[in-house]
């Protein structure tokens, strides 16, 4: 079973969307299980707007590692956690739980600053974590926005691992979020579903690299910005 936790101390980072998105990319025939650990519950709100109880959801208080245990036996392949936007005893848990953790960040001198501390926290537990870009201005001419690379270039310096590709800042993920769909659902063609496809492969290359059923190489992350 693996375990992906959305975590990162600073609020409106891309958390919630990430993992709604992310959890509507995983094929129908491999279970998945929400826990939303954010008693915000944006995740529970897109899972009610849904509608399907697909993928099922619970919710987590002080600690996920119950769920995640009971997961386990059940069988899930899949569990994916979003957390609040805190240091906080429940976010620890979840980390503690990780296969992998996923630290979206803005590209903002702000925002880089403050996935410091997201960071310490996997590395203190030895979790494999990859910072990724979200809410990133669009690609122009193929190259990406210099707000883009500054951030890389900032995040360089903390030698984390960096997701190569961005999440730009699109209608489509909002408007996907509101009728309780993934956008590969909303907009299967479009770019913002491109977007999530290919951290989603990333995601899956990197569990791989980690259960060491492939090499580490190139994995999201092994990848310093
Ligand atoms: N790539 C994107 N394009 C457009 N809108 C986005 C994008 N990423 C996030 N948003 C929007 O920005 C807002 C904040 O995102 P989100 O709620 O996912 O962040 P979060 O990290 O979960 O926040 P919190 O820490 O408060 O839980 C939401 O309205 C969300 O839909
Ligand atoms: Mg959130």
């Amino acid at each position: 079973m693996n375990v992906i936790v959305f975590a990162s101390r600073k609020g409106g980072s891309g958390k919630s969307t990430l993992a709604a998105h992310l959890a509507a990319q995983i094929k129908s025939s491999k279970s998945c299980l929400l826990i939303d650990a954010d008693p915000q519950g944006s995740l529970t709100l897109w899972h009610k707007l849904r509608g399907t109880n697909e993928p099922p959801i619970k919710t987590a208080v002080n600690s996920v590692s119950a769920i995640v245990s009971a997961a386990r036996r059940d069988g899930v392949e899949w569990v994916l956690i979003d957390t609040p936007p805190t240091v906080s005893a429940v976010v620890e848990d979840a980390i503690k739980n990780a296969t992998m953790v996923i630290i979206p960040a803005r590209p903002g001198v702000f925002d880089v600053n403050a996935v410091q501390e997201t960071i310490q926290t996997c590395r203190s537990a030895r979790k494999p974590y990859a910072v990724v870009l979200n809410g990133a201005p669009a690609r122009r001419d193929d190259a990406e926005s210099p707000i883009v690379t500054i951030a890389r270039e900032a995040l360089a310096k903390f030698k984390a691992p960096v997701w190569g590709g961005q999440i730009t800042n699109r209608a489509d993920l909002l408007m996907a979020l509101g009728q309780g769909e993934g956008v590969r659902e909303y907009y299967a063609e479009g770019r913002a579903a491109a977007e999530i496809a290919r951290l989603w492969a990333a995601i899956e290359r990197s569990v791989r690299a980690i259960r060491g059923t492939v090499s580490a190489n190139g994995a999201m992350h092994k990848q310093a910005a």
